[in-house]
């Protein structure tokens, strides 16, 4: 009987253990986790979301706090257009967050960084720009687009000198999308080194309606790879969402994906950013407390646990200190749908916004707890101990256990 230790992911001249820990911002997916897949051999993804914030938490940095002491005039005012990113500075935190990252990495492993499109931080273009191209300064071994169609991106490297070298990939939920963006790159003649390819049962984001349950992540990896067949591209494909156990990993790697990128086994992980608190949340979820809903302003499904603080919440709009996700024109969709809710009550007090949530401000603070469709079996992966609390597992053994595993067993700890 194979498992996934009988298969390895080839990029470039590297082997590696099949095996990515996906990108989860805002710093759940921290570089101690990140550096855990690369010392085992696998690939590990920190993420650039709110990257300010997490440079501050980091390194004692103040971006934060400068940002918001330079837009202070503007905390009041509902057209949020005047707040802009320094560049410079976005700058200075991407490199300091990666490379102190990359200089911290041991073992055959890689860390790539996950970038979502959809922080469009009130300039989009120029803001990724800074993003994509930091990271490649400070010495990334590769970046996952994320979160958007990321029709552009790959031309905002090209001048870079990694732009050949570093490993560039992409997520896609559809056969189109991934002709899309490779008909949109051709012309840089330079094809992704990875496709990820994320189905309607993964964490975070979704790239598919609210009807997400009609899609089924086997036949879309199958639909990509007989369309790269018949286009005679080699591009290695990566299966994402849902994949719980390594007898679920092998089944997807005898299927044809070259490797397999998980994250809702690591959301319970030592090293991983969520508070205690609410990795025990995630243990005692049960499967009618995850939801899919559209509270995240940014347009796409989301899942998360039905208690997560973030909805309903309706607290003033931090944009002056945070602002990742003002689109060009600086608006947000809490902001309007916040400022309905002011205008029904203008004393301001007792405000509930239902249909969006201020992502940036619960996201940093970790009371947004979205998570992938299989939370509700992690219970299953650890033992209960005495106080009825859960006990958090080390990255290395949930590694481990997808690697090793066979016949749909789950190792729990000693
Ligand atoms: C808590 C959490 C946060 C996530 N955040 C992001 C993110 O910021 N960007 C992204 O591209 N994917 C994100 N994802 C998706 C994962 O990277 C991954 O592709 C997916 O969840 C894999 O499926 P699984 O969780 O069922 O293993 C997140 C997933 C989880 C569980």
């Amino acid at each position: 009987m194979k498992r996934v230790d009988d298969f390895r992911l080839t990029l470039g001249k590297k082997e590696l253990v099949p095996l990515i820990i996906g990108g989860m911002g805002v710093d759940i997916s921290t570089a101690e986790l990140a550096l855990e897949a690369a010392r085992l051999g696998g690939i590990g993804h920190i993420s650039d979301a709110m990257v300010q914030d997490v440079s501050d938490r980091r390194f004692d940095t103040e971006f934060v706090k400068e940002k918001t002491k330079f837009y202070k005039h503007n905390i009041d005012n509902s057209d949020k257009r005047v707040v802009q990113f320094d560049l410079g500075r976005l700058a200075e935190a991407t490199k300091l967050h990666v490379g102190q990252t990359m200089e911290a990495k041991r073992g055959d492993g890689m860390i790539f960084v996950n970038c979502m499109e959809k922080l469009t931080m009130n300039g989009p273009r120029d803001t990724l720009q800074v993003r994509l191209n930091s990271a490649l300064d400070a010495g990334i071994d590769g970046i996952t687009l994320s979160a958007g169609l990321h029709l552009g991106s790959f031309a905002l490297m090209a001048d870079h000198p990694r732009f050949r070298d570093a490993k560039l990939g992409i997520i896609v939920s559809s056969v189109r999308a991934l002709q899309l963006f490779l008909r949109k790159t051709a012309r840089l003649n330079r094809l992704p080194d990875f496709v990820i390819i994320e189905g309607p049962l993964a964490g975070g984001h979704l790239g598919f309606g609210m009807d997400w349950a009609q899609y089924d992540l086997g036949t879309i990896l199958d639909e990509i790879a007989l369309y790269l067949k018949t286009e005679q591209l080699d591009i290695p494909l990566v299966a994402a969402g849902g994949i719980f156990t390594g007898s679920d990993a092998t089944a997807f790697l005898e299927r044809g994906a070259a490797a397999l990128q998980v994250a809702t086994r690591f959301t319970v992980a030592n090293e991983c950013g969520l508070p205690d608190k609410v990795k025990q949340e995630y243990f005692r979820a049960s499967e009618d407390d995850i939801i899919v809903n559209t509270v995240s302003p940014t347009g796409y499904p989301m899942r998360m646990l039905k208690s997560t603080p973030a909805i309903g919440s309706g607290i003033r709009p931090n944009c002056e200190a945070y602002g990742y996700l003002l689109d060009g024109a600086g608006s947000c969709a809490y902001i309007n749908a916040y400022n309905q809710q002011i205008a029904l009550h203008p004393d301001g007090k007792n405000i509930s916004v239902s249909d969006k949530t201020c992502l940036c401000t619960h996201m940093r603070n970790y009371n947004c707890w979205t998570c992938g469709s299989t939370t509700y079996r992690l219970k299953d992966t650890t033992r209960k101990l005495a106080d009825g609390s859960y006990q958090t597992l080390s990255a290395e053994h949930i590694f481990k256990d997808y690697q090793f595993s066979v016949d749909q067993h789950i190792a729990l700890p000693a």
